[in-house]
């Protein structure tokens, strides 16, 4: 089979080349499509391909008509916003994702926000420690469950909220459940965003949710930049001058500049999408694709699929 990794922003050459090698010794042939910029290229690209590995990439429904060989695509990665999963259903096409491959990575990026913003981004104002604060997380996956994980080593004090996860499992990273989104939104020092980008979380985040903040909160985004109201986050920004925002993903550039200037020391954006760029995540990404494409040819595995 031919197996394209298309890769507007590549994984790591140690992680490419791994999990090119998994392919390779299994008899597919890999072809590489890394750091390209114009959506052409990727249609070019796809027209004769069995499998594809992408990260962010778009798979858009006009990519997946001219992939008309195309069995299976694999997001290295855990969001998979960035597929048209309805049109590759329709088309016969498996969509999988590979969780938990870089959710410590997520979490560590995550601490360092909390870190940074606890030190009012060492613009010299007397900061404040983690230990002993409140750290709610909103939803409870892979990513929240390493955050949890971590937060034992601070003593921070943990809640979720996540209705899709039974409460045995938070218990077991000694999380307390809540009932309703706006009471964890109510209760926490720090605030961690885990939520997918879907059609019901989109701007979900919004100047009803903000306002239930405590005095002095931290809200803290490593998901993804469409869950946040904008226009909301602006007002609740000028309104509360204690509150403050960190984003892995940050907002669009308009406002992203207008936070920055308005509100050095309570504002921080990392310089790019950077939470999974680790050697480790980039590797278990990139292998678990490639061997997720293997057990598909080989058995017709599709333990990953999340368009069934
Ligand atoms: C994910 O969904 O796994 C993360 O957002 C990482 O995305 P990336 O592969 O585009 O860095």
């Amino acid at each position: 089979m031919k197996v394209l990794i298309a890769t507007e922003k590549p994984f790591a050459p140690a992680a490419r080349d791994a999990t090119a090698k998994i392919l390779k010794e299994a008899g597919h042939e890999v072809v590489l499509l890394e750091s390209y910029t114009d959506k052409s290229e990727l249609l070019k690209a796809v027209t004769d391909v069995d499998a594809l590995v992408v990260r962010s990439d778009k798979v858009t429904a006009e990519v997946l008509a001219a992939a008309k060989q195309l069995k299976i695509v694999v997001r290295g990665g855990a969001g998979y916003d960035n597929i048209d999963c309805g049109k590759a259903k329709e088309n016969g096409i498996v969509v999988e994702n590979t969780p938990g491959q870089n959710s410590n990575a997520v979490a560590e990026l995550a601490f360092t926000i909390m870190l940074n913003l606890a030190r009012n981004n060492f613009q010299g104002k007397t900061g404040s420690e983690l230990k002993g604060k409140t750290l709610c997380l909103h939803a409870f996956g892979y990513a929240a469950q390493a955050v949890a994980a971590l937060a034992r080593g601070f003593e921070m004090k943990l809640y979720s909220y996540d209705p899709y996860v039974d409460v045995s499992v938070m218990s077991r990273y000694n999380v307390k459940s809540c009932s309703s989104v706006e009471e964890l939104f109510g209760l926490g020092d720090y605030v961690s965003l885990h939520i997918p980008a879907i059609p019901e979380t989109i701007k979900s985040i919004n100047y009803g949710l903000l306002s239930k903040l405590k005095d002095k909160a931290t809200l803290i985004n490593t998901a993804r930049k469409e869950v946040i109201n904008e226009a909301d986050l602006l007002t609740f920004c000028a309104e509360r001058p204690n509150f403050k925002y960190g984003a892995d993903v940050a907002p669009s550039d308009e406002v992203k500049k207008e936070l920055l200037e308005k509100y050095p020391t309570r504002i921080f954006f990392t310089p790019k999408k950077m939470a999974a760029e680790t050697a480790e995540a980039n590797y278990n990404a990139a292998c678990a694709a490639g061997q997720q494409i293997v057990a598909f040819f080989e058995s017709g595995d599709t333990t990953f699929q999340v368009n069934k």
